[in-house]
Order: C-alpha cells, then sequence, then structure tokens
C-alpha cells in the first residue's frame, strides 16, 4: 500500500442536512492532513457504473463553500440495488461487477461511502466481493443506523420538526384545533419523539408504541376538560391504524411511507368530535443549511473516516459512542436498525411531563 493515496467519496441512499459537510472535512483532511487526491463520485454507485466512470477531483477551494449548503453535490439515489438493478426492460440485472471495475479503473486506494444502513450494506457486498477498501459513515434524517448515537442529518430534522410544532401551537390555540404533525422517520420514531419532547406536542406516536385511538381522544379530552381546548400531536410516518395495518402512498417498487396523519385526524374528529389538521412535513426535514450539531459531527466523522484509511483499517463504520468517534465493524452496525426504546430515558422523560403515546 503506498503511502499516497487516491480516494473517492460518495453519497448513497436519501439525501439529508449536512452531507456536504462532511464531504468537505474528508477532503480538507485528506489533502491537508496527508496531501493524499480525493475523487468525489457522482450520483452514488451510479457514477461508478457509468463509463467513463463519472468523477470529479476535489480540493479545498472547492469543498469549502459547500459547509452550508443542504443536500449532496456529487447527487445521490435511494434507488437501484446493483445486485438487482432495474433494467429498462423491466428485468432485473446484476450490475455490481461494473461498479467494481469502475472503482478500480479510477485507481483507488480506498473509497468512503457515506449511506444509511441500506446504503451501507450494499456498499459493503460490494467491497467484499470486489476488493474495495471501504470505510462507512452514517448518515440518515432517520437516526436508525445501529451502533452509533447519532447519524449525520437526525439533528436538523429534529430542528426542522420542532419548529414546525412550535408554530403550531399558535395557530392551533388561536382555533382550538388539535393539530397533527406526520414526520418522517421511515420504521423509527425517533424524528416524533425528540422533536414532541423539544415541541412541547401533548401526543406522540411512534411506531415502536402500539396505541389506541381511545386513549388519543381521552388525552385530547382531558386537556379539553382542564381549559386547554387545543392538542398537539406528533406522528411517524410507519405509525399504522389502529388495526396494525400500514398506510402507503404508491404502489409496488415506489410504494413510499406517509398519509397516517390525515388518518388519525378522520377518526380522532369521529370519535371526539375535535377539529383537526394534518401538517405533512415531508422532505423539508431532508432540505436545508445543517444545524451546527450535524455540521460538528460531519467534521469528526469526515476526519475519523480519514484516520482510518491512513491506518490502512477497512470495513469499519465511524460512530459516535460516549461523547467520542468510534470505530465500529460496518457488518455490527447492519446487523439491526436503531429503534426507539419503548423503556428508554427519552420515553420516560416524555411520559414525565405527561405526553400521551395512546398505550
Ligand atoms: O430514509 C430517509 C427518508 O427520508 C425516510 O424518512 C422516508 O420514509 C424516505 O426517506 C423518503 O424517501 P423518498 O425521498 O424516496 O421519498
Amino acid at each position: 500500500m503506498r503511502d499516497h493515496k487516491r480516494i473517492g467519496i460518495l453519497t448513497s441512499g436519501g439525501d439529508c442536512a449536512g452531507l456536504n459537510a462532511v464531504i468537505r472535512a474528508v477532503t480538507r483532511c485528506a489533502i491537508k492532513s496527508y496531501g493524499w487526491e480525493v475523487f468525489g463520485i457522482c450520483k452514488a454507485t451510479h457514477g461508478l457504473m457509468a463509463r467513463p466512470p463519472q468523477a470529479m477531483e476535489l480540493t479545498v477551494s472547492k469543498v469549502d463553500p459547500f459547509l452550508t449548503m443542504g443536500g449532496t453535490f456529487l447527487g445521490t439515489t435511494n434507488k437501484g440495488d446493483p445486485f438487482a438493478f432495474p433494467m429498462p426492460d423491466s428485468t432485473l440485472a446484476d450490475r455490481s461487477a461494473e461498479i467494481i471495475e469502475g472503482y478500480h479503473q479510477l485507481n483507488l486506494d480506498a473509497l468512503i461511502g457515506i449511506g444509511g444502513d441500506g446504503s451501507l450494506a450494499i456498499l459493503r457486498k460490494l467491497a467484499q466481493k470486489g476488493g474495495i477498501n471501504l470505510v462507512g459513515i452514517p448518515k440518515t434524517i432517520d437516526n436508525d443506523v445501529d451502533m452509533t448515537e447519532r447519524s449525520i442529518g437526525f439533528d436538523t430534522a429534529v430542528n426542522i420538526a420542532t419548529e414546525a410544532i412550535d408554530r403550531l401551537h399558535f395557530t392551533a390555540a388561536s382555533h382550538s384545533r388539535v393539530m397533527i404533525l406526520e414526520v418522517m422517520g421511515r420504521d423509527a420514531g425517533h424524528i416524533a419523539l425528540n422533536a414532541g419532547i423539544a415541541g412541547g406536542a401533548n401526543i406522540i406516536m411512534i411506531p415502536e408504541i402500539p396505541y389506541k385511538l381511545e386513549k388519543i381522544c381521552e388525552q385530547i379530552k382531558a386537556r379539553q376538560t382542564r381549559g386547554r381546548d387545543y392538542s398537539i400531536a406528533v406522528v411517524s410516518e410507519a405509525v399504522c391504524t389502529e388495526f396494525g395495518d400500514p398506510i402507503q402512498k404508491g404502489h409496488f417498487a415506489d410504494c413510499r411511507l406517509g398519509g397516517i396523519g390525515q388518518y388519525l385526524a378522520e377518526q380522532i374528529t369521529k370519535l371526539s368530535g375535535a377539529e383537526t389538521r394534518v401538517t405533512v412535513l415531508g422532505h423539508t426535514q431532508r432540505g436545508g443549511t445543517s444545524s451546527p450539531l450535524d455540521r460538528i459531527l460531519a467534521a469528526a466523522f469526515g476526519v475519523a473516516a480519514v484516520e482510518l484509511i491512513a491506518q490502512d483499517k477497512y470495513d469499519y463504520m465511524v460512530a459516535w459512542q460516549d461523547r467520542s468517534v468510534q470505530a465500529v465493524p460496518i457488518a455490527e452496525a447492519i446487523k439491526n436498525y436503531f429503534s426507539v426504546d419503548p423503556q428508554g430515558t427519552l420515553v420516560k422523560t416524555a411520559r414525565g411531563l405527561g405526553i400521551c403515546f395512546g398505550d
């Protein structure tokens, strides 16, 4: 292994705030501390599938202006598993060999993959098959990557959801309404739980805690009895109907979570008579400039990932644990997803504040 390295970096899966800050941190550390070359790969593994491979050399002056910018200037995709890639004729093809060849054509010594659990699993499979020296950096607003307390993008999403709750309080109180805020998070309720506590919600509904509509309506009525004739409910997109049926939009491959807020509004109005409105935050939670905490995490993860490559330590993901950055085997990080612990501190905190989970 030569001392001078050429490293690649790509962003994969859904975008989130803080990705550009990670790319900047990696580039600055690799160039300033080690004098290496850094190549940004476009549109995740699609850039490696293209011929010639789509990549751009990154310099400090090129990446610096992106620090506060949302999205990822390299582009990304959350579609198309390269091992079963959807082709124009509707068949699925294994295109992993093309990606691996693309990596080697760029003559890279290592690859930094910034992704959630799904992307990291695919990148690891490619790395194992094709001798790619992979280091992972966890990112996702869902915060569901295991072995790390935080992933890039989560804090910003919580800030955005909290700001929405702050705003909903006033309009809810003015009109004596129940306001339902539907947030993202896939199968994990971290965004709803954190924003709900921070924003002073009265009801938090997460996939990890089954609920009864009756209990939700009791909370709304109890507040009305106390003279608080409005309520704020934060609901995670993956919460099911009371009978356990998922609510989704679209069909087949394009099937996405969403719509539980509207379902709940109709049920709550029917059962309690309360006037109810729904706000679906959607992709605003992923967009815009990143919070200071996400930028700090991005800096720490970016530098730590470069340090792992300097030590030729591969197949690891950088993780935030116990107030510092640690290296954990990617295999461990993708084994399980990190969901909300119904017995954990934050759920206890919310209950202590009188927040209702509907159970
Ligand atoms: O995983 C991140 C996430 O934003 C989820 O919270 C959400 O369910 C999903 O991606 C939305 O995906 P898309 O951008 O394809 O609509």
